[in-house]
């Protein structure tokens, strides 16, 4: 097969080309990346060796990049690109509105153009918040967030694509994912490295938000399989079923890194901070899949990761991310 993974250099895109490579021999990778504040070549230095992968700079915004892109003849395109947090999309949301929405859109006439099979790679935040039970596919979608608001809309493109033009194509829903190569402006490598760096963690709120969490590698697992067997038109949730309050996330980093309370800051809460996300993941089991990571051995792995790994972390925290961070909160 030879897949075309849009974002391959941001987090869970570039932890897929390594699945991909590793369990899949005769698949072959093209990497379309416009490499943003995000996306870190870094991430997949260990591939770039691969004959059978492949990197292209571009943007999925633009027709003539797309178009290159498609003309390597993929069998496959699954889409990571997006604009992918949460409180940047609060404060500038156009590029999430660009990339989320029409950059999905540019992919889909290619697809609809040379009649490949095409994955969204989406979000639990598409159905917004819950307090109790669990969402289905079927669940209506009502994003609070102009993030979710506007993977919501590309989800929406996608089966307007199938039911329209009959294209071929599926959509995954995941939660909270965790693990190696996430930009540490995200709650657990943020407050790992902040802890490593001997600052304190900048916790919303109170810290009774609630996340599921995912560790990266079985939500990559999760989404090879609804790319290879998925039903056309078809969505799938992926969860780990192991929800964590915010406190309870930060008093679990805190005891494996040593640290007390004190290390903890509140601050002010995200503007329509969603309380809890949580979806029923029935259908991608029937498919064969079920998480294997606990969440103690996942986040003890991953602190591990970022205590061996500060040659890559180091970097991103002095650069561009420390002005986003000192714009927010000054030196804590
Ligand atoms: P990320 O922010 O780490 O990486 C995004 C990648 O997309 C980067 O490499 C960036 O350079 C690239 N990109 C951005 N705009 C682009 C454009 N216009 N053209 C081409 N490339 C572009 O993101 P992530 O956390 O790895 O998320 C990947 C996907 O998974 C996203 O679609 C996100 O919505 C979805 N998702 C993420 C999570 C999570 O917990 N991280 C959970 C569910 C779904
Ligand atoms: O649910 C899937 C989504 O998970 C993905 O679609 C998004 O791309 C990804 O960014 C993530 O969104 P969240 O907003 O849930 O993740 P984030 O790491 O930003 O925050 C997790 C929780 O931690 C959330 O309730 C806010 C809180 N938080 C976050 C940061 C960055 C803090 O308390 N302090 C922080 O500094």
């Amino acid at each position: 097969m030879r897949l075309l993974v849009t974002g391959g250099c941001g987090f869970i895109g570039s932890n897929f080309i390594r699945l991909v490579l590793e369990e899949h021999s005769e698949d072959e990778v093209l990497n379309l990346d416009k490499l943003t504040y995000a996306g870190n070549p870094e991430n997949l230095r260990d591939v770039e060796g691969d004959p059978r992968y492949s990197f292209q700079q571009g943007d999925i915004c633009d027709a003539d990049d797309v178009g290159k892109a498609f003309a390597w003849n993929p069998d496959m395109v699954i889409n990571f690109a997006a604009e992918t947090h949460v409180d940047r999309s609060i404060t500038s949301p156009e590029d999430f509105v660009k990339t989320d929405v029409l950059g999905t859109y540019r992919l889909l006439e290619q697809v609809r153009e040379m009649g490949v099979r095409f994955m969204q790679i989406s979000t639990d935040e598409v159905y917004g918040s819950i307090s109790e039970g669990s969402f289905s596919e079927e669940s209506p979608l009502q994003p609070n967030s102009p993030y979710a608001a506007s993977k919501a809309g590309a989800d929406l493109l996608v089966r307007s694509y199938v039911r329209t033009y009959g294209i071929d194509a599926v959509i995954a829903r995941s939660s909270n994912n965790y693990g190696p190569y996430q930009y540490p402006e995200k709650v657990i490598p943020l407050f790992v490295t902040n802890l490593l760096e001997g600052r304190r963690v900048p916790l919303y709120g109170e810290g009774r938000n609630i996340r599921d969490w995912l560790y990266v590698r079985d939500n990559c697992r999760g989404l090879d399989l609804v790319l290879r067997s998925g039903q056309s038109g078809e969505a799938y949730n992926v969860g780990a079923g192991q929800e964590k309050t915010n406190l309870e996330l930060t008093r679990a980093i805190l005891e494996i890194m040593g640290k007390g309370e004190e290390s903890i800051q509140n601050v002010p809460d995200r503007l329509g901070h969603d309380l809890r996300y949580s979806v029923e993941t029935s259908k991608i089991k029937a498919l064969g899949w079920s998480p294997r990571m606990d969440f103690e051995s996942g986040l003890q792995r991953t602190v591990q990761w970022y205590r061996d790994h500060a040659a890559w972390w180091e970097p991103i925290k002095s650069g561009e991310f420390r002005r986003y961070y000192a714009e927010k909160y000054g030196d804590i």
